[in-house]
């Protein structure tokens, strides 16, 4: 059986708590937006500071997400960001 393709609303969306989308979205980080998500420049920089590649690493102070959950995202990142 094929395999579903990793889909932003069923499997990114639901990794960010209602306290990570309140603090970005006034500073225009809109982890709950597809539209905003979906941008491959935005996806990949919100990647980098969930990994630490970017500093401070998010969300400041932990928890940090894991490894199942980065590989979740960089999955979604390489199936082309399917909403
Ligand atoms: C483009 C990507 C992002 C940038 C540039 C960014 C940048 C920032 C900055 C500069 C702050 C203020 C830092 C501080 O008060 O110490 C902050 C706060 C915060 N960020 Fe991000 N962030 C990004 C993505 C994320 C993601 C992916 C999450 C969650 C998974 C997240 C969760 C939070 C939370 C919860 C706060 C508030 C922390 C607090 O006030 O205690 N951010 N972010």
């Amino acid at each position: 059986m094929e395999k579903r393709a990793i889909s932003f609303a069923q499997d990114i969306r639901p990794l960010f708590r209602p306290v990570d989308v309140q603090h970005m979205a006034p500073m225009g980080v809109l982890l709950d937006d597809n539209g905003y998500m979906s941008d491959p420049q935005n996806a990949q920089v919100v990647y980098e500071y969930l990994k630490g590649e970017r500093q401070p690493q998010m969300p400041p102070g932990g928890p940090y997400w894991n490894e199942e959950q980065l590989q979740l995202f960089s999955e979604w990142l390489a199936g082309g960001r399917q909403p």
